[in-house]
């Protein structure tokens, strides 16, 4: 299971205060597992693992199986919010950092409608008039803005250069059952669907189609990343102060009611880049409401102690630190000797880049702990299918347990809407 090591925190809490913690959060487990809590017509998501069969990962290795025998190289994936971050984060966490440049596993999948850029729009179109593409279009609520323009356009394109017929077998939905332009369209259109449960948020969907299915084109392993997710659903579930969803959801409360508005989220795998920003919306979306929660943050280790280390080490006091350590890096490269060593470097040959970011990490912890900032360090053993879905599970069940302790319904968004009136207004979108 994901293991937490909180003795990062020891210097800044006491024992008493945080047990205190431990106790509002067992009673927020409870109320979350017997669905007692706000929100709580949204909690598909807490048995959504063991509820995954054969015939569900099944059914998206079909969509994966016709479209390599259509050749497709590649797939745009449309959606933004929770319909987009869990897909990107476990892509980027699982490919070859340089996947664009030397290829990879399965068509290159990349992400469209995440923003309004017209020039990130017009290069999309680029890059897929140059391929043989398909198209995994995702809104749960199936109006939303930014996925509806890059898939009307990518739509246009499939139709205009394969013709209707085939870009039907080009385009895969997914979406809510019944509401939503995109329901509708798909039904008329006759698209393959997948449906976005209604008791299941975007920011909880990482473990629906939403994001196992565009994580599948790309060629990685969806029944190990679900069994991940069974598993941490299971020992999850378990109400003993051991369970490190609740050490951590507590000690983050604690934090926070002493005055660290900050949770800066670090990772010294650059792999782990787009987990960052999942766990900004999944946190932040849940968590930043009534004028309450920890505001979410993201860096990666050590690049950006060389831009917001300063800040970090002395700036003002607000932050907490949780770094997600990978343990074991999935290949060795050993730093060769120098005969000259002009550079000085020879104290570190023969010894592995890994030793050095391991060392890197160590300094920083205790550098940061001097400086003020509390050290949560979240622990998985390797970069795989298996672990990203124990990480993935365990998240959102310390979100939902955090934001009872926190006193907020962690599974609305009403603000998200204040932009969109605005936008729409000045769009002219009837009704506006
Ligand atoms: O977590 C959420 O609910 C949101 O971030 C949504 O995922 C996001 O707004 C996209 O919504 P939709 O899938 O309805 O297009």
């Amino acid at each position: 299971m994901v293991n937490i090591d909180l003795t990062g925190c020891d210097p800044f809490v006491a024992k008493e205060r945080y047990n205190g913690y431990l106790n509002k959060a067992i009673t927020a487990q409870k109320v979350l597992e017997e669905e007692t809590g706000a929100g709580n017509d949204f909690l598909g998501w807490q048995h959504l693992p063991s509820a995954i069969g054969k015939a569900d990962t099944g059914a998206l290795l079909d969509v994966v199986d016709r479209w390599a025998e259509r050749e497709i190289d590649l797939v745009v994936v449309i959606g933004i919010g929770g319909s987009y971050l869990g897909a990107k984060a476990a892509i980027e966490a699982l490919s070859h950092t340089f996947a664009a440049h030397i290829g990879g596993r399965g068509p290159k999948v990349v992400f469209a409608g995440e923003n309004l850029s017209e020039d990130y729009t017009a290069e999309l179109l680029d890059l897929v008039r140059m391929r043989n593409p398909a198209c995994v279009v995702i809104s749960k609520s199936g109006t939303t803005t930014e996925p509806a323009v890059a898939f009307r356009l990518v739509k246009a394109y499939l139709e205009q250069t394969y013709g209707k017929e085939e870009a039907r077998h080009r385009i895969v939905a997914i979406t809510d059952k019944a509401r939503g332009a995109l329901k509708s369209l798909s039904n008329q259109e006759g698209y393959s669907t997948f449906v976005i449960e209604d008791n299941i948020g975007g920011r909880f969907s990482v473990l629906t189609p939403v994001g196992l299915l565009p994580i599948a084109l790309a060629g990685f392993d969806i029944e190990a990343l679900v069994r991940g997710a069974q598993d941490a659903e299971k020992a999850l579930a378990v109400r003993g102060t051991d369970n490190p969803a609740l050490r951590y959801a507590a000690m983050r409360n604690l934090l926070y009611d002493q005055g660290k508005k900050i949770e800066l989220f670090a990772s010294f795998n650059p792999k782990l880049q787009y987990l960052g920003e999942w766990l900004k919306q999944l946190f932040g979306e849940s968590e930043g409401k009534d004028g309450k929660g920890i505001f979410p943050a993201s860096v990666i280790f050590t690049t950006d102690l060389h831009s917001m280390g300063q800040y970090i080490q002395e700036g003002e006091r607000m932050l907490f630190e949780t770094v997600i350590t990978v343990e074991q890096a999935h290949r060795e490269v050993t730093i060769p000797a120098d005969p000259q060593d002009l550079d000085g470097l020879n104290y570190l040959a023969g010894k592995r880049v890994e030793h050095c970011n391991r060392m890197a990490q160590l300094g920083t912890k205790m550098a940061h702990i001097d400086g003020g900032v509390p050290n949560i360090d979240i622990r998985i053993g390797q970069l795989d299918e298996y672990n990203l879905g124990q990480l993935f599970y365990f998240f959102e069940k310390v979100c939902g347990i955090s934001a009872y302790v926190l006193g907020v319904n962690p599974f609305n968004q009403p603000g998200v809407e204040a932009y969109k009136k605005n936008m729409f207004k000045l769009l002219e979108k009837p009704g506006y």
